[in-house]
């Protein structure tokens, strides 16, 4: 089977890389897994393995009557019948077994204030806001919008909305308000928890007067909460009577005690919308008992956690990383967080390794765009403070090339923390293929092997195997706990998208891949038009969409092209309406506006890099834009076959443009 050329590159400069790394032999005796015992035993028997996993790491209020109950596929229903609340599980148990004096979070601002948040704490919180929201008649399956920055007032909205069986739907501090209002009309959300303002390097954005025009188009939100913003920035915050309500005014009138709701394991737990390969963002879905199940168990034993662990994940919790292992993972575990407000740059760009230093960070998390921009800032920054409590470093979200591999280990981890590359999606809820850190050697560029219970396979296009260090697509052969439960509001959409291919029994992922001879995956990039930009998730026919939406474009083509910094960066090909004769400083004054414009729609993150104008775009002879194209003529590759094309010429026009 064929990958596209630009992905191929990519690879073979990983291949290159070499050498396994080895966990040392202090790590590997005294790591939570010190052999295959997991993988042999869920081998044998996946659905046991996972029932065990369910008994031992969560509190059940009903036994469940059946494992996986799989009559229904690709409906896939875990520990059907298991009565489960996810709140109680994150904090009340803890607070009953005598911990609630351990802190879950050290926060800490972006100007330098700091606060640390005990389960206690967390657990009062969380049961006042629960109550106010089921005081507004917000009940299990309502869908309550979240949009704050990383405060730890995040977590407090999530699980009070899990308390009464409301549905979370976060939406990254990133998006523009434009992305958070639409994500909460496709919802119907009947709530939303924001934050007065955000604070991004040192200037306050005041976010919740620029949400409140278009709140006005939004019947279905009766309330809005609003959390004030940290620090000494003050903004301006018009509260409506009757729908908007201050947080910490609310809570504190609140009542102290609140029931949980009845949940079950199939209760859905919360939305994430995120991309797909059309234009409109996916709605996906996941429940609570198989979905919290397959977090405990990743959280624990692909970052070997120990009691005294001090655990500090630098994703947002806008992005799935950190619904599972900032929010769900560390508080199901009963472990100590670090959470940062800031940007890794901000007050300055060793502000992580002072964290790190502070308060003592056993374990890191970080994407590999992230270690990229570290490497580029330099060694010397990182060698200023103290990481010599560090004993283990993940990645997630994007491969990661052996020299930042190297530099992350080397440098952040003094050559003595095992570094875990750990590969899954926002549909899968955890962590999929990774190395035990305690029992696999790292193979520096690829992502490691399946994880105990979880079994993938690369396949042709025809679903044949493929052979071992072939490529083809990638898949996942069976159910596994924290798998989507469908997209809101479009299970047509759920279906077509990961069974249609191969079946009921086989997920398609949507990445390419190859397996090498023992059994490593290595990620090569996206099967569809996903493009990853700092590990952000973003479609090519989202940016188009926003693009075309500019009253002067007629047309625009969006390829993701590679880049040294954010792993992949946006490029937009645009035809605009009428005839475009102007100089380049007209040209260049249109790329403001049209990066501007997209940042509006989207959010900055999608503001392309390059914009090029060009008077049509390649297309087949039906009309359909060929990206290939476009793609392999931004990495400067063979342009491929391009006799299927309606107008030939035009590429070398655009070819002429890019050279300039
Ligand atoms: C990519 C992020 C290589 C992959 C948790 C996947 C990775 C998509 C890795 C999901 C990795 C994630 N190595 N590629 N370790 N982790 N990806 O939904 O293409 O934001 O399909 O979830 O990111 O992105 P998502």
């Amino acid at each position: 089977m064929t990958t596209p050329q630009f992905l191929e590159a990519l690879l073979e400069d990983r291949l290159a890389a070499g050498e396994d790394v080895a966990p040392s032999a202090a790590f590997a005796a005294a790591a939570l897994d010190r052999d295959d015992a997991a993988r042999e035993r869920a081998a044998a028997d996946p659905q046991g393995f996972w029932a065990d996993q369910a008994a031992e790491l969560l509190e059940w209020t009903r036994p469940w009557d059946t494992v996986l109950d799989d009559s229904r596929a690709p409906h896939y229903r875990w520990f059907a019948g298991g009565g489960i609340n996810a709140s109680t599980n994150a904090l009340d148990r803890h607070v009953a077994a005598g911990n609630g004096a351990r802190v879950a979070y050290h926060w800490e601002g972006e100007e330098g204030e700091r606060r640390d948040v005990t389960y206690s704490e967390l657990l009062d919180s969380t049961e006042r806001l629960a109550n106010v929201l089921r005081g507004r008649g917000i009940g299990e399956g309502d869908v309550v919008g979240i949009y704050l920055p990383m405060v730890p007032e995040v977590a407090v909205a999530m699980l009070a909305c899990a308390r009464i069986g409301a549905i979370h739907n976060v939406v990254f501090g990133g998006f523009s308000v434009e992305s958070v209002c639409e994500r909460m009309d496709v919802s119907n959300a009947k709530a939303l928890i924001t934050s007065a303002g955000a604070r991004r390097k040192g200037k306050a954005i005041p976010t919740k007067q620029a949400l409140d025009p278009l709140l006005e188009q939004l019947p279905s939100i009766e309330t809005v909460i609003v959390v004030p913003t940290a620090g000494k920035a003050t903004v301006e915050t018009p509260m409506k009577e009757g729908r908007d309500l201050a947080y910490a005014e609310v809570l504190a009138a609140a009542e102290p005690h609140c029931d949980p709701a009845p949940t079950t394991s199939e209760s859905p737990l919360f939305i994430l919308y995120s991309s797909g390969s059309t234009a409109k963002p996916k709605g996906i879905l996941h429940g609570t008992g198989g979905y919290l199940t397959g977090v405990a168990w990743t959280f624990r034993h692909t970052f070997d956690l120990k009691d005294d662990d001090v655990y500090f994940c630098t994703a947002d919790v806008g992005w799935v990383t950190g619904h599972s292992y900032m929010v769900y993972g560390p508080l199901l575990a009963g472990a100590t967080s670090v959470m940062y407000e800031g940007a890794p740059d901000y007050p300055h760009k060793g502000i992580w390794w002072e964290l790190v230093e502070r308060h003592g960070a056993t374990i890191f998390y970080t994407a590999p765009t992230a270690i990229r921009a570290c490497m580029k800032w330099g060694a010397e920054i990182v060698a200023q403070h103290d990481r010599s409590t560090l004993r283990l470093l993940g990645t997630v979200g994007e491969p990661i090339n052996p020299k930042a591999w190297h530099w992350y280990s080397e440098v952040v981890g003094s050559g003595q923390c095992p570094v875990v590359d750990t590969w899954w999606q926002t549909e899968t809820g955890h962590v999929m293929v990774t190395t035990l850190p305690g029992v696999d050697n790292a193979r520096p560029g690829s992502c490691g092997k399946p994880l105990p219970g979880v079994s993938v396979a690369v396949v042709n296009e025809d679903g044949s195997p493929a052979e071992a260090g072939q490529h083809g697509l990638l898949t996942i052969t069976q159910p596994w706990p924290g798998m989507l439960q469908t997209l809101y509001g479009d299970d047509e959409r759920y279906v077509e998208t990961y069974f249609k291919q191969f079946g009921a029994a086989t997920y398609v992922v949507g990445d390419f891949a190859r397996m090498d001879e023992d059994g490593y995956l290595w990620v090569i990039g996206r099967a569809d038009d996903v493009i990853k930009v700092s590990g952000h998730r973003l479609s090519t026919a989202e940016v188009e969409s926003a693009l075309v939406s500019h009253h002067e474009v007629a047309e625009a083509a969006v390829v993701g092209m590679d880049d040294e910094d954010t792993g992949q960066a946006i490029v937009a090909f645009v035809t605009l309406e009428g005839l475009y004769e102007t100089d380049g400083a007209d040209r260049e004054t249109l790329s403001a506006e049209l990066r501007e414009h997209v940042a509006t729609r989207i959010g900055k993150l999608a503001r392309p890099k390059a914009i090029y104008y060009t008077p049509d775009l390649p297309k087949t002879r039906s009309g359909k834009i060929m990206r290939r194209i476009l793609r392999n003529l931004v990495e400067g590759k063979d342009l491929g076959d391009t006799s299927t094309l309606r107008d030939p010429t035009i590429v070398d026009e655009i070819a002429a443009q890019v050279k300039r």
